[in-house]
């Protein structure tokens, strides 16, 4: 007998993207993203405008993913949530719209930790994608998260290194803004980088013990950088604009290396999993890739669109879970600081 379909729901709000998913067991039948362009002049996410936006964008961005999926609510097996961890206000709206619908369909409900999702990603099914196997090291890079996880099973998972402070998207964007470039800077940067000398300016590595990061220091490092320069030369950042952007992405780049590398030596573990915004990056891609001819690492790098945050990853691991019949209970609350 052939084994019944598994439909499920994710739903993705906890920063300043309303996402929703359908997946047809690990397949993605659709995977709906609504960004939220009103933080743009801000330079960051203001946490009570992306909750606004969340309760305005969600029941139509689910519409739209059922529609894109051509499958009725009445066919989904359960409803699957970002818990955690995240902005209160933006989970809020996630959560409670996810409980409402399970609850009007009489289906289970699955909360979800937004950190395993970006991890489980890889496990989506995509033609001509090799999964990685367990166990493997993941490293989560965005503007929320920098951390590197290891990973034992779907399930067990530990944090072997994190951010003492700023994630590394946010040093992208900071440094971003203080060269006067737009948010989110992260890709601007990457794009300037690519035409500039990267050791033409030097920035110190921070010290931080073991496998966690900090990137507060370097964003303090690069102002006063650029106010001492434009002292002697009011254009410095114009006339030196790819060369920054060079060597500020040399400097993060080496700081996720350094750590990545000890991460390998002190797990044994050659397997690398990558997720999060800032893995679009060309030089960490590229210097993934210099890791497999150098030190026998295999890397492993999701669809774009299922790397930044999407409900698919928080789908795929309701999947996981409904496969467990790991539910919720209804009165489950969002959690800002979910550990994983
Ligand atoms: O995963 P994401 O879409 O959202 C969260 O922050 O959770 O990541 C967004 C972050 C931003 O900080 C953005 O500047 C950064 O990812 N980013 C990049 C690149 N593309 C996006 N940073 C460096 N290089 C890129 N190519
Ligand atoms: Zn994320």
């Amino acid at each position: 007998m052939a084994k019944e379909n598994i439909y499920i729901l994710g739903i993705e709000s906890s920063c300043d993207d309303t996402s929703a998913a359908v997946l047809c067991n690990d397949n993605i039948l659709s995977n709906v993203v609504a960004n939220q362009d009103v933080h743009a002049e801000y330079g960051g996410v203001v946490p009570e405008l992306a909750s606004r936006a969340h309760q305005s964008n969600i029941v139509p961005v689910v519409d739209r993913a059922l529609k894109q999926a051509q499958i009725t609510k009445e066919q989904l097996h359960a409803i699957a949530f970002t818990r955690g961890p995240g902005l209160m206000g933006s989970l809020l709206v996630g959560t409670s719209f996810a409980k409402s619908l399970a609850y009007g369909l009489d289906v289970p409900l699955i909360d979800v930790n937004h950190m395993q999702g970006h991890i489980l990603a890889h496990f989506i099914k995509e033609d001509g994608y090799k999964k990685p196997p367990f166990p493997f090291l993941a490293m989560t890079i965005s503007g929320g998260h920098t951390q590197i996880v290891e990973v034992k099973s779907y399930f067990d998972m530990e944090v072997i290194g994190e951010t003492i402070d700023d994630a590394v998207g946010e040093a992208y964007d900071k440094s971003g803004k203080i060269l006067g470039l737009g948010y989110p800077a992260g890709p601007q940067i990457d794009k300037l980088a690519q035409l500039g000398n990267p050791k033409a300016f030097k920035f110190t590595k921070p010290k931080v013990d073991g496998l966690d990061f900090s990137f507060s220091g370097l964003k303090t490092a690069i102002l006063y950088f650029v106010q001492r320069e434009t002292k002697n030369n009011p254009n410095f950042v114009e006339d030196n604009l790819n060369d920054i952007c060079a060597s500020i992405q040399y400097t993060i780049i080496g700081i996720l290396m350094d750590k990545l590398k000890l991460a390998v030596k002190q797990t044994g573990i050659k397997h690398i999993a990558i997720g999060g915004g800032v893995s679009a990056n060309s030089g960490i891609r590229a210097a993934l890739k210099n890791g497999e001819h150098k030190f026998g690492w295999t890397t492993y790098i999701p669809k774009f669109e299922y790397t930044t945050d999407n409900a698919a990853m928080i789908g795929i691991v309701g999947y996981l879970k409904y496969l467990e019949k790991d539910f919720s209970d209804f009165d489950i609350m969002a959690t800002a600081r979910l550990k994983i």
